[in-house]
């Protein structure tokens, strides 16, 4: 892939990075990378309390129930890999499919509830009861979880993974949509033509909920 833009231009910038779709055998590895990389997000201490390790364990287990559905029956999985290793990810699900089923959310709680303990299920679920009423009706893909592995951040992985999904959701001339809850990845979206459409407060932390038109 070859990408030449002002976010990547200097020189820290690492080349050879390999964006594809990961393998059904590969979601562990997957959840395993996200835990670790959206353990001390505002919103995952919020909702899972100060313990680094013990946030990092819940978020790999609650990861590998959620990628496992993506990569599965309702989006799809992206990974980057340096050399063969997996360095980022980013899970995207697709129109119509990004809600849990009643089904789906039923299979879920338990493993929330094992990985995160009561009160941390609790958290999450308003967290994501929030998520669910800001949801555009309108046909998108839903973007997330986004992570790149601490020390290769600002070396622009997370934008290769970013340039992946728009030009995945670009052939089908879909919008997109995502939350975050930090200002600085405000703008590193709105670098990939995301906008800003609403902002809320969860669990105390404040959220940007953010729109791409197809082709922005
Ligand atoms: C957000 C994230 C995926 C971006 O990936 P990345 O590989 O660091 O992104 P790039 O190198 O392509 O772009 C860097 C830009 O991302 C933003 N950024 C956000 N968090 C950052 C961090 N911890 N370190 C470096 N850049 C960060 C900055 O705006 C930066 O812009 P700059 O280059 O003008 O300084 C990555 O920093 C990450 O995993 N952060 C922690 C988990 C997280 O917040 N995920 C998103 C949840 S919505």
């Amino acid at each position: 892939m070859g990408f030449a833009t002002k976010r990547n231009a200097g020189s820290r910038k690492i080349e050879g990075i390999e964006i594809r779709e990961i393998l059904p055998s590969e979601v562990d590895l997957a959840a395993a990378l996200l835990g670790r990389a959206m353990r001390d997000t505002p919103l995952h201490i919020a909702s899972l309390g100060n313990d680094s390790a013990f946030r990092e364990q819940a978020l790999e287990g609650v990861f590998r129930a959620f990628l496992s559905l993506e990569s599965a029956t309702k989006g799809l999985v992206l990974g980057a890999f340096r050399n063969g290793i997996l360095v980022g990810a980013c899970g995207m699900m697709g129109p119509g499919r990004c809600q849990l089923t009643l089904p789906e959310k039923i299979a879920m709680l338990p493993k929330m509830l094992w990985n995160c303990g009561l009160r941390g299920t609790g958290k999450l679920n308003s967290l994501f009861r929030n998520w669910s009423k800001h949801d555009p009706v309108h046909s998108h893909w839903h973007l997330g979880p986004v992570g790149v592995e601490r020390e290769l951040r600002g070396r622009g992985i997370g934008s290769q993974l970013l340039r992946e999904f728009s030009r995945i959701v670009d052939d089908e001339h879909a919008s997109s949509w995502l939350e975050t809850d930090q200002e600085t990845n405000v703008s590193f979206y709105q670098e990939h033509g995301f906008e800003v459409v609403a902002k809320d407060t969860v669990n105390g932390v404040p959220n940007w909920f953010m729109k791409r038109s197809s082709g922005a």
